[in-house]
């Protein structure tokens, strides 16, 4: 059909290259039908932002933090083809259509577009499409249901309260337009920077591109090329931003319920915990700690004394995380209602109107968190409940809901004075709460850290809290599928992620919650949560043998606190996931995807964790290249390897890379305010050369900001270990090293910087028999010991040591 006969709304894709000028890092095209901008962000890095003339885009985002850096490139206007080269990469447009294709600088083929399509509208839409290749895989985009590899599917990011989701639901809470290409041995990210409505197809239902789309705004992505996906996600957090140092604390193992009410409740909990000797340091409190489910109140029968509760909890070595939801009760006389209003924070429609939907409170008013001095107001209301020893935030409901789910796409928001609609605003909304809380926090403690925990969130929440993967289901469907939740995320930039352990609706069998126990305390962030109106849900309500693996687990988890703060310093540092898709480290390793392998993930850079459901014993599991300590017995599995494994509900099945280093100490029942520690467990695992960056500090300032922490690299070599010199200025919570060193012959010789020390060996547990208190059914516990394991003691040392066997 002639294009002159047709009506309605068609595909008009972005042609016909005009001029172009180059200012600073920018290249600026002028074509056809659009404007093109290509920035250089560094060596690999690059900006893509295109419009329609009339179009004007600020430009502001809420997820990049970064401006380009004056790195060289090089801009070569040859025949048909405009190209961009910098140290790493050559982009080349193709005039007469412009469409980019990108390739590295041995001029392979990394990433193009679709030849006729590239970047086109359809009304206000803007798409852009990329030529599918045959063997290419895509993942991570974060919070996403589904497959590790998301090839064949399509996902759209509009932040969404969905209770009970199903393991293939999308969306659900948070989006972060962010993914991983991966084909060949090529591997690239593209992270596509626009708030609104997105959908991204990985070759969903065509065979011919992948696209990302968004319902309006600007093309603007942000291209990047490193040799391997660790690279790749450093980039991507380099531009929005990591984590920063969070309090000790909130490492430690969190219980929550829906809701401990009233106080004497919490107490209950608190105490349970400590009698029976099962490491907690948070307690949270759900909605009915307010009145009326009000926020910024306290129930004045249900907690009459907040303070003196807190007071209480703490001396126990407990922290208590509140719930704060947005929705504010639209009731005269109700403080921060009245305050809100008067200084006209809420979000309102068009004419001036004030917003409102329901939600818990009933008809509620929603500040408007893409405001400053909104996000400063609400920050100053926490002073409540940081008056009253609150440290810990918990932000519920922010994408934002209100019963029925459909906020009118109408209502309008500031987004930073520029002003933006439902449309624009919705998916950052959760991240400015957040953010909101989190700043408030910070000031409000004065030096002390904060935690805060989101339900929504966009590109960059990383900076402001950790995130969890709202309503899940007591399955086991839903165990395997929140592994693969926490693993994406860790993909995109949120190291500290995790998810409802037992699951929240529905009820978790002992033997799905034994599992789930084990399994959380090999997820970043470690809480048991449960809905209102079930079953109770504590580590002692399914029986004593349940009791005793979760005990073990939470117990193993407070040994590995030095390995896994060091593990969280490298977040902080470069943004790398903590639980780790294998993706990130065999990431051409076919079977690693497979559906059997891609609930596999690796906890820090050491420890192979091989998820298993409730109703198996036994579980064929995968192990990548190189050799892998069983971490119960030491056996040594060889990699790229299937095996059948005997996975008892007792034992989850733990295995550590040939070429690591663990570092542990000894149990306490909390974190908190636990400073004198006598010895430092250094587990060495010979088999590969490796190194790992040791991290201490006070756990709970910002002082290591100005120098008070403690950096060592251990590097380890076929039989010797380094500990570098320390650096920082902060004194070691430990005394001494207990260095243990695995697989290793009975006649080795050990020497500590040269000079022989005694040996000794002992028979050494990870976790300990579940007890022997049902006569008639022994579990099988054995083999749990690692026999005659040999160690040396040494007297913590800050000068450089040579540990050499
Ligand atoms: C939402 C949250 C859930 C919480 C409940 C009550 O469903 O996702 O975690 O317990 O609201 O506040």
């Amino acid at each position: 059909m002639a294009q002159q006969h047709r009506k309605g709304t068609f595909n008009v894709p972005v042609s016909h290259y005009i001029s172009h000028t180059v200012s600073g890092q920018e290249v600026l095209i002028t074509t056809g039908n659009s404007t093109v901008r290509i920035i250089v962000y560094d060596h690999s890095v690059i900006r893509f932002r295109i419009s329609k003339p009339e179009q004007e885009f600020s430009g502001f985002s809420y997820a990049v933090i970064e401006q380009p850096k004056p790195v060289e490139f090089k801009i070569s206007d040859e025949g048909e083809n405009l190209t961009l080269t910098t140290s790493l990469l050559k982009v080349i447009m193709n005039k007469e259509k412009v469409r980019i294709s990108i390739y590295d600088v041995e001029g392979n083929f990394i990433n193009g577009d679709d030849p006729s399509f590239g970047t086109s509208w359809l009304g206000n839409e803007v798409t852009t499409y990329k030529k599918l290749i045959a063997d290419e895989r895509f993942i991570g985009l974060g919070e996403k249901t589904g497959n590790l590899d998301r090839r064949g599917k399509a996902y759209v990011n509009w932040n969404s309260d969905n209770f009970a989701y199903g393991v293939d639901d999308d969306p659900i809470y948070l989006s972060t337009p962010f993914y991983i290409g991966i084909h060949g041995n090529q591997n690239y990210g593209i992270f596509f920077d626009n708030s609104h409505k997105t959908t991204f197809s990985f070759g969903c239902s065509n065979d011919r591109f992948s696209y990302f789309q968004a319902e309006d705004g600007e093309m603007n992505y942000y291209f990047i090329w490193k040799p391997n996906v660790a690279g790749i996600i450093e980039r991507y957090t380099w531009l929005t931003g990591r984590l920063e140092m969070p309090p000790l604390w909130s490492l430690g193992f969190q219980q929550c319920r829906y809701s401990y009410y009233p106080y004497p409740e919490v107490l209950n909990a608190a105490r349970t915990f400590r009698e029976k000797d099962i490491p907690a340091d948070v307690l949270y409190l759900d909605i009915h700690y307010m009145d009326a489910y009000k926020v910024f109140t306290w129930h004045p029968t249900r907690f009459p004394d907040p303070d003196a509760l807190m007071k209480e909890l703490k001396k126990m070595g407990f922290n208590v995380v509140v719930i704060l939801d947005p929705g504010i009760k639209t009731e005269a006389g109700y403080h921060a209602y009245d305050d809100g209003k008067e200084k006209g924070h809420f979000v309102k429609y068009p004419d001036g109107e004030e917003y409102n939907g329901q939600v818990w409170p009933g008809w509620s008013a929603f500040p408007d968190f893409t405001k400053e001095e909104v996000r400063e107001w609400w920050g100053k209301q926490m002073n409540i409940l940081t008056d009253n020893g609150i440290e810990g935030f918990w932000n519920d409901m922010n994408e934002p809901a209100a019963w029925g789910q459909h906020l009118p796409d109408l209502i309008e928001f500031d987004y930073e004075g520029e002003g933006g609609t439902h449309k624009k605003s919705h998916n950052v909304y959760g991240m400015q709460m957040a953010r909101s809380t989190y700043e408030g926090g910070k000031k409000l403690l004065d030096g002390k850290r904060t935690f805060v925990l989101t339900r929504a969130g966009y590109s960059g929440v990383q900076r402001y809290a950790a995130v969890w993967t709202g309503d899940n289901v007591s399955s086991d469907e839903h165990m395997l599928a929140g592994t693969r939740l926490v693993n994406s995320m860790g993909l995109t930039g949120i190291p500290f992620a995790g998810n409802d352990v037992g699951g929240f609706a529905g009820e978790a069998t002992p033997e799905l919650f034994a599992r789930w126990i084990a399994l959380g305390a090999f997820s970043p962030f470690f809480r048991s949560h449960s809905m209102v109106n079930s079953r109770d849900s504590e580590p002692w309500s399914f029986g004593e043998e349940v009791e005793d693996i979760s005990r073990n687990y939470i117990k193993l988890r407070y040994r590995l606190m030095p390995y896994l703060y060091s593990v969280f310093y490298e977040a902080s540092q470069n943004g790398m996931a903590v639980s780790r898709s294998l993706a990130i480290d065999y990431t051409y390793d076919n079977n690693i995807y497979s559906n059997p392998y891609q609930n596999q993930y690796l906890f820090g850079p050491s420890i192979l964790v091989i998820p298993v459901e409730s109703t198996r014993e036994l579980h064929k599991a995968y192990f990548p290249e190189g050799a892998w300590y069983n971490l119960y017995n030491d056996k040594i599995q060889q990699g790229n390897r299937e095996e059948i494994l005997s996975a008892l509900k007792e034992q989850q099945p733990l295995y550590v890379k040939a070429g690591s280093i663990l570092l542990m100490q000894e149990s306490s029942n909390h974190l908190l305010n636990v400073k004198e520690l006598e010895r430092m467990e250094i587990h060495i695992y010979p088999g590969a050369e490796t190194s790992f960056v040791y991290y201490e500090d006070d756990g709970e300032t910002y002082q290591y900001k100005g120098g008070a922490s403690l950096v060592r690299t251990f590097e380890l070599k076929s039989n010797s270990l380094r500990i570098s010199p320390k650096s920082g200025s902060y004194t070691s919570h430990f005394k001494t090293w207990r260095v243990f060193i695995h697989g290793l012959k009975p006649d080795a010789k050990i020497t500590v910087n040269s000079a022989s020390v005694e040996e000794n060996t002992m028979n050494y547990r990870f976790i300990e028999p579940v007890s022997d208190f049902d006569p008639y059914h022994k579990p099988p516990t054995d083999p749990l010991e690692i026999k005659d394991l040999i160690y040396v003691d040494v007297k913590w040392n800050d000068a450089e040591a040579v540990i050499h066997w």
